[in-house]
């Protein structure tokens, strides 16, 4: 309740209730067994969506975020995969202990994902159609020509040109941007609640990439669908996610809403990610300055925090003990034993 200074009382707004994350994956552990020792991939991710929202998932490469993603649909093959502890609730049941069949009612129904290769999605030797309505048939129920229209409309919805004759073609017979473009419909043909989207656009060419990054957007929007998306490109993230969880070696080091990321890193490793692109906020000249050395092994994972070796922070407790993603002092996320402000440790070391 506010009272204004001539008594007026003005009771508060009721408050919605915060609603129950669509997804939330919890200390998810992956590792892999391969001939060189086992490659810890994944130790420990959660992080959660809420319906509607968008998160955005950044990492170098080979931090685990692909092996979280595809850990969500069961995808990751067992072996050489192992997944190792945690659970993945989707609206509250765990999509690690489904059955394959329980497992294929939700992936491509209620949760889709798309990638950087359409080709892993679509089948080169069906038609468009066959694919589209095979999607349909299996989770909406519809069927002849109600299953027809509906994928014609999909194609329509993502923008293929004159999607009754286009459905007839077979994958090859359109080109890169297109290709995706039949993928997103396919994957949204279904009205899934939770889209995950993996570099979607990274082997497309520049002009592209934004066209079908404006598409997942809007059709996001417009069905107030829940995303995960992958990326390497910060601007995009910018663009079209509200909060963001960075990786590294196979943990999240940070979770926060985008504007307090870009605006305040608080984890050194997403600092000197930023510091490492150029940034359309900043004046033209700063200096980018990569990321020096390398990101560990994740066959033989340091004891303490996997930054440590690279950070310019470093102390000596990060050496021997890793850090939890917790809040700090004004509850941001990171996983760091060093309270950073504004690019320099509050206490001045
Ligand atoms: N089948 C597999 N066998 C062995 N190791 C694997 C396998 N799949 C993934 N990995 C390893 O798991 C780690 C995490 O891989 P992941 O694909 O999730 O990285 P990423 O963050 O998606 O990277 P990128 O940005 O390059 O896509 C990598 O070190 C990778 O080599
Ligand atoms: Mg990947």
């Amino acid at each position: 309740m506010t009272v204004t200074p001539w008594g007026e009382v003005i009771p508060d707004k009721p408050k919605a209730a915060p609603q129950p994350p669509v997804l939330e994956v919890k200390d998810l552990h992956v590792h892999f067994r391969t001939d060189d020792g086992r490659v810890y991939a994944v130790n420990g991710v959660s992080y959660d969506v809420a319906p509607g929202e968008s998160l955005a998932v950044v990492g170098e490469s080979g931090c685990g975020k692909s092996v979280t993603a595809m850990s969500i649909l069961g995808l990751v093959k067992t072996p050489p995969g192992i997944m190792a502890g945690g659970q993945v609730l989707y609206r509250g049941r765990d999509l690690l202990k489904l059955k394959p069949r329980e497992l294929r009612q939700i992936r491509g129904g209620k949760i889709s994902m798309i990638f950087q290769d359409p080709m892993t999605s679509l089948n080169p030797f069906l038609t468009i159609r066959r694919q589209l309505t095979e999607a349909v048939e299996l989770h909406l129920g519809l069927q002849g020509d109600a299953a027809r229209d509906k994928a014609v409309d999909a194609l329509r919805q993502v923008g293929i040109p004159a999607p009754e004759d286009r459905i007839d073609s077979y994958p090859h017979e359109f080109s890169g941007g297109m290709r995706q473009r039949v993928m997103i419909a396919m994957s949204l043909v279904t009205g899934p609640e939770l889209l995950i989207a993996d570099e979607p656009t990274t082997a497309l060419d520049v002009t592209i990439q934004a066209q079908i990054l404006e598409l997942i957007q809007r059709l996001q929007r417009e069905r107030k669908m829940g995303l995960v998306l992958i990326t390497h490109d910060l601007s995009v993230v910018a663009g079209m996610c509200s909060r963001v969880v960075v990786m590294y070696a196979g943990r999240v080091v940070e979770e926060a809403a985008v504007d307090d990321l870009f605006a305040d890193p608080r984890h050194p490793y997403t600092l000197s990610l930023l510091e490492s692109v150029p940034r359309l906020d900043e004046p033209a000249g700063r200096k980018l300055r990569p990321i020096e050395g390398l990101p560990p092994k994740l066959t033989s994972l340091p004891a303490g925090c996997a930054f440590a070796p690279r950070c310019r922070f470093v102390r000596d407790r990060c050496k021997k003990e890793a850090p939890k993603l917790e809040p700090d002092a004004e509850g941001r996320k990171r996983a760091c034993f060093v309270p950073i402000r504004r690019g320099r440790a509050v206490d001045g070391r």
